[in-house]
């Protein structure tokens, strides 16, 4: 079944830039996981005709189906999502001490972590995230669980062993030298484990946990085993107040991480929501991308960031759920929540215009990739890249919206089925999912 090389026709949506989306009619063929050919409806019969694709399957879509890139999920907790929905109405550093600290020091327990990343990778998948960015725990064994649940599923990842060494009163982070040897050793078994689908991804949880002895020596370990690294920035006002106190000779957050090295091409940095004009500027000269967490953002009071001002700023953007600080696993939702806030900033009177559901479909597919260095492989259905997409159904069973047939025929009507799964699709929408060719969720009927 998986290997298979198939023909799709029909429906086909992808975005080539922030402002614009391809949507069109045709056929697309997949061979050995990658795309490797598309056209229009009688491109395809002439080619059927001369017999070109009769070992292949072929699939017809139905009338409320299309075929998307797969969701690129840039920053999400995986040992937090136990506690999803939990002890949101506190502001992050109690909500970390109190909430989250104390479940992820339970991921030194190997079984315990294959169980909850076995189901995290589940739901993922099944919410159409065909690339997930992970933050593990403080724990090596434990974090490499989360990169074999992913393998198992066979989703695209990256996964990043959590790096703290400040104290905290759950007692949750390592001296400096026995972390140091555990990022080093953590990435060494990610590589040993040759999976083309799985990459390492140095991890210093933030300024708050981490000294700049660490921070530092984390940026050599990415730069020796050119890996990426993520972290976060500028999420909360306390914890800025907090980080500039911890470090008198930094001008400013940003400026923590640019002395320690950490700001490069390779790195990825949740949140920056309350970034000043200075700090966009040395984010975007080292090309740091940002993974929007809007869901966790709201949730934890911590802001309304303007991500308009740092696509304009030529920083790359990505969506992240940022589970538990997020209450929603799913990227629909933080595409949603994006239009929101950026809808939000404008109402308070931002010179931004509103990030509209093209951006969205952006920034949730092609942004994220290009936002983990992954555009040249996925992010949209161009030739040549792999084939990580989603088989979207309008008209699935029992879907949140019903077919009432009135829009069928209306010239709008290709453009609006798009439009409707963004604002109002689901899991049930998504009936089936491909990363690299293989099937990793199937629910046609
Ligand atoms: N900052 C440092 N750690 C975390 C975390 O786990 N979640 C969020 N939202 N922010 C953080
Ligand atoms: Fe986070």
């Amino acid at each position: 079944m998986d290997d298979q090389n198939i023909v799709f026709v029909g429906l086909f949506a992808s975005a080539d830039s922030l402002k614009r989306l391809s949507i069109c009619r045709g056929f697309l063929v997949v061979e050995n996981g990658k795309i490797t050919k598309k056209g229009t409806p009688s491109e395809f019969e002439t080619l059927k005709k001369s017999g070109t694709y009769s070992k292949f399957k072929i699939v017809h879509l139905n009338a409320g189906q299309f075929i998307m890139p797969g969701f690129v999920d840039c920053h999400t907790h995986a040992p937090q999502f136990p506690n999803i929905g939990l002890g949101l109405d506190r502001p992050l550093l109690e909500w970390l001490a109190k909430y989250t600290f104390p479940l992820e020091s339970r991921y030194g327990d190997v079984d315990f972590a294959s169980s909850v990343y076995d189901k995290v990778v589940k739901r993922l998948l099944t919410n159409g995230t065909t690339t997930a960015c992970y933050f593990g725990s403080l724990h090596l064994e434990g974090t490499v669980e989360l990169a074999k649940s992913a393998i198992k599923h066979r989703q695209r990842a990256l996964v990043g062993k959590v790096s703290m060494n400040l104290k905290n009163d759950a007692g949750y982070y390592n001296n400096t030298k026995k972390e140091l040897q555990e990022v080093e050793t953590f990435v060494q078994k990610i590589l040993e484990l040759k999976n083309e689908l799985i990459q390492p991804i140095v991890t210093p949880r933030f300024a708050v946990s981490c000294d700049a002895e660490l921070l530092t020596a984390l940026a050599k370990i990415s730069k020796r085993y050119d890996c990426r690294i993520q972290s976060h920035i500028s999420e909360n006002l306390s914890e800025i107040e907090y980080v500039l106190q911890q470090f008198p000779s930094c001008n400013s957050y940003a400026d923590v991480y640019d002395k320690s090295g950490i700001l490069n091409e390779k790195c990825i940095m949740a949140h920056a929501v309350h970034l000043t004009d200075d700090e966009i500027k040395l984010l975007s000269s080292r090309g740091v991308s940002i993974a929007h967490c809007p869901a966790s953002n709201t949730r934890l009071k911590s802001g309304l960031c303007p991500v308009k001002k740092y696509l304009d700023s030529d920083i790359t953007v990505g969506l992240g759920t940022d589970v538990a600080g997020g209450d929603s696993a799913t990227i629909l939702d933080a595409m949603r929540r994006t239009m929101d806030v950026s809808t939000h900033l404008e109402l308070k009177g931002s010179a931004d215009y509103s990030l509209d559901w093209t951006a969205a479909f952006y920034l949730a597919t092609l942004g994220g990739a290009k936002a983990l260095g992954l555009n040249n492989k996925i992010g949209s259905l161009k030739e040549g890249k792999d084939f990580d997409a989603l088989l979207i159904d309008m008209y699935a069973k029992d879907s949140a919206i019903d077919n009432y047939k009135s829009f069928e025929g209306a010239e709008d009507f290709d453009i609006g089925l798009i439009q409707r799964f963004v604002y109002l699709g689901d899991d049930r929408n998504i009936l089936q999912v491909y990363v690299k060719g293989n099937k990793v969720k199937d629910i046609m009927t």
